[in-house]
């Protein structure tokens, strides 16, 4: 059953994060803080081998100005800084001013922080306030999950052509497949319904970290 993409043990883990761009110090520091100052919610953070796929992704795409909507302690928005094209700028949206300020440590100690913009708002309000003419290189989905239908009617719109949405936790932990899913994991199943409805954008879901879809703007 090679063709069917499994769940990954430990040390097969291990071995992935350390053969595919691992996290430097700093971003290992980050997760370390995170998990000691957030307990169980830690598990919000995307995984390492996402954080090395996003840098890849906001490069490829060459991307000028990016979208992340759930920034948390500032992982993931680090990791797409580090992608974008010199003089680009990457717009963060996150209501919880405690995990912000971490993340502005880390931004400020990783030398980013002067091509990000934090925004401590509701995520719908800060995209709804964006000029009409700001075209969107590279957005990133991971806030609250019953909003995701929401983020994404305002931001393919705003894509670029070819700009590349990606959407967290897709997968939710494997509950999409239930048809009697609730609460956070029949929001996902929405979305994933709603995605695979609109023809603005290509797609393909994959499972890295607790699934992922990556989204072209046609
Ligand atoms: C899954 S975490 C994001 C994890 C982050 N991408 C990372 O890799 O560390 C979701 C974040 O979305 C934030 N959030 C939830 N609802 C929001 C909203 N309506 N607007 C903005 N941020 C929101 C939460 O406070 C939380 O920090």
């Amino acid at each position: 059953m090679a063709r069917i993409s499994g769940q990954l043990d430990t040390g097969l883990h291990e071995y992935l994060v350390s053969h595919g761009s691992p996290p430097d110090p700093l971003l290992i520091e980050l997760a370390d803080e995170t998990e000691r100052r957030a307990g169980a919610q830690a598990e919000m953070q995307i995984a390492p081998e996402q954080g090395a796929l996003l840098t890849l992704l906001a490069s490829l795409v060459n991307a000028e100005f990016a979208v992340e909507v759930g920034t948390f302690t500032g992982y993931s928005a680090l990791c797409l800084a580090r992608g974008l094209v010199p003089g680009g700028r990457l717009l963060c949206c996150e209501i919880e001013p405690e995990w912000a300020a971490i993340a502005q440590r880390y931004w400020r100690r990783a030398g980013v922080s002067d091509r990000i913009d934090l925004r401590l708002a509701p995520a719908l309000d800060t995209l709804r306030a964006l000029p009409g003419d700001q075209k969107i290189d590279l957005a990133f989905i991971d806030a609250d999950k019953p909003g995701y239908v929401d983020y994404w009617e305002e931001l393919v719109p705003r894509m670029s052509p070819g700009g590349l949405l990606v959407a967290d936790n897709v997968l939710f932990h494997g509950e999409v497949v239930d048809p009697d899913a609730e609460g956070n994991a029949a929001a996902i199943r929405k979305f994933n319904d709603h995605v695979l409805a609109d023809e603005r954008t290509d797609r393909v879901m994959i499972p890295v970290g607790d699934g992922i879809t990556l989204a072209r703007r046609r």
